[in-house]
């Protein structure tokens, strides 16, 4: 039902400057695995095999990671590097990905506008390349099964406290079920007055086909920019679009603190650092508390 996947990873990362000048953010290796890595990991895990990375300058590092490397696979048999040789083959199977460049920074809104050719005439999941969500379910599977039911756009929402909210598109709406909210408000980044909950978007969403006329009506907003949570609300007004407070715990990793906090939490997660780590942890905390 839900076949493509749009992974938007054109931004210029700037937040997390030096780091950013020469390698996409989306790059940036939680231990060993690249972010964007987990995210079209989330993507299969929904079922979801063909995916369109919106790509821009300095990003050819993704299309090299999700590429055969015919050398270097080449020495990994040769040193019986068994395990290594199939995870970096995997790579270049798990998904069947196609790469637009975006050709000017003008915003999430205008990057998902670059996919219409790809996804046509059919609704479409976005997983944000920055965002990794920690879940039983992935978010996008949870996401699917909520459109099965209301055959509507649907973003992945969660709760923020008050101070976080000019970070986010904010929503408000109508519960109509535990987890489910019919939106009648979209705005990106509020100011804390103006922010109609304290529900946020979390970097997920099913779009139907009509959000690229929404596109073409949306003027620049927030930044100057094309925002995709205008498109929404232009949306909310012609057609129900769905909220869904999701079940998992997200890792922003174009902030500093939020890609910290992920590091030590999939170190721990890792059985094999998990003991070791711990250790090194419990020692620290016993510093800091002297
Ligand atoms: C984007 C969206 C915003 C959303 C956020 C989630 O903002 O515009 O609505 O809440 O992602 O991470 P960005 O973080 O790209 O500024």
């Amino acid at each position: 039902m839900i076949n493509k996947a749009v992974i938007p990873a054109a931004g210029l990362g700037t937040r997390f400057l030096p780091a950013t000048k020469a390698q996409p953010k989306e790059m940036l290796p939680i231990i060993d695995t690249p972010t964007i890595q987990f995210v079209v990991q989330e993507a299969v895990d929904s079922g979801i095999e063909d995916i369109l990375i919106i790509s821009g300058k300095g990003k050819r590092a993704i299309e090299d990671h999700f590429d055969r490397n015919a050398e270097l696979e080449a020495r990994l048999e040769e040193d019986d590097k068994n395990g290594l040789f199939n995870e970096i083959r995997h790579l270049a199977e798990m998904a069947n990905i196609h790469y637009i460049r975006q050709k000017e920074i003008n915003g999430l809104g205008d990057a998902i506008y670059y996919a219409r050719f790809h996804t046509g005439n059919e609704p479409f999941a976005v997983l944000l390349g920055d965002t990794i969500i920690d879940s039983v379910m992935p978010v996008t599977q949870q996401l699917i099964d909520a459109y099965a039911q209301y055959r509507s756009s649907i973003v992945a929402v969660e709760r923020v406290p008050k101070d976080k909210v000019s970070r986010y598109g904010i929503v408000g709406g109508k519960k109509i079920s535990d987890t489910i909210l019919d939106i009648s408000e979209f705005v990106e980044k509020p100011g804390i007055n103006e922010a109609p909950s304290d529900l946020a978007i979390a970097g997920r969403y099913i779009l139907t086909p009509d959000i690229y006329k929404a596109l073409e009506n949306t003027p620049r907003g927030k930044n100057n920019e094309i925002q995709l949570t205008d498109a929404l609300m232009y949306q909310t007004k012609r057609e129900p679009v769905m909220a869904s407070i999701i079940e998992g715990v997200r890792y922003d990793i174009g902030n500093k603190m939020d890609y910290l906090k992920t590091i030590v939490e999939y170190g721990l997660k890792r059985k094999e650092f998990c003991d070791p780590f711990s250790e090194f942890l419990r020692k620290k905390i016993k510093e800091l508390d002297k």
